[in-house]
């Protein structure tokens, strides 16, 4: 597992490969696996391949999800927040874990943030990324977008993490960290 997350990096751009429907399946399970607030499971997740539907997710917001027009697979993660009052929590774990389950399976993937992203569409009105959402998936109003994860086999390479690389001055054993924020 540690090895997993010093190699995962967020990869923005993909082959033309797609991720197979077992492989889909294994992400969507990790999501399930992710442990939530009094085990409420709010999250709700729409798996999306269809090239089509991922070209209007990649126009979810002004920057930062353009590579989902390249992605063969995104990963909707959305709560219900009439559900659980820390949804948010449970959804970004359920994302988090989705991110490492990939990697496991030599996969790659990032994040795009919906959720308090506005989306400014040329000649439209300004408009929460999550309200486009709701529109495009006919979701009901006490259901929120936390994110998209994009998922596909990463054209190129990045570099893994090294221990030594990490920023150790935020962390402390039995007293305050001393090390300044970046
Ligand atoms: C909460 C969160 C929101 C993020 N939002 C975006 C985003 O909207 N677009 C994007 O390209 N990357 C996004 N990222 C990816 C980060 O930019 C990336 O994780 C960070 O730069 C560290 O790089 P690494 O993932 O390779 O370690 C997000 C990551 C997190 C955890």
């Amino acid at each position: 597992m540690l090895q997993i997350m010093y190699k995962r990096r967020s990869v923005r751009q993909y082959t033309a490969e797609p991720v197979t429907p077992e492989q889909t399946r294994q992400i969507l399970a990790a999501a399930l696996l992710a442990p939530t607030g009094h085990n409420k499971k709010p999250c709700r997740f729409i798996a999306v391949s269809d090239r089509e539907l991922l070209d209007k997710l990649a126009a979810a917001k002004e920057y930062g999800a353009d590579f989902l027009r390249q992605a063969p697979l995104a990963v909707v993660v959305t709560a219900d927040g009439s559900l659980s009052d820390i949804w948010m929590e449970d959804a970004a774990i359920a994302a988090a874990y989705m991110q490492l389950a990939a990697e496991a399976l030599g996969l790659n993937s990032c994040w795009s943030q919906i959720w308090r992203r506005p989306r400014r569409g040329e000649g439209e009105e300004t408009q929460w990324a999550e309200d486009y959402l709701r529109d495009l998936f006919a979701l009901a109003p006490q259901v929120h977008v936390l994110a998209i994860v994009a998922v596909g086999h990463g054209a190129g390479t990045k570099q893994a993490r090294k221990e030594d690389d990490l920023p150790w001055g935020h962390v402390s054993y039995d007293t305050q960290p001393s090390g300044r924020s970046e």
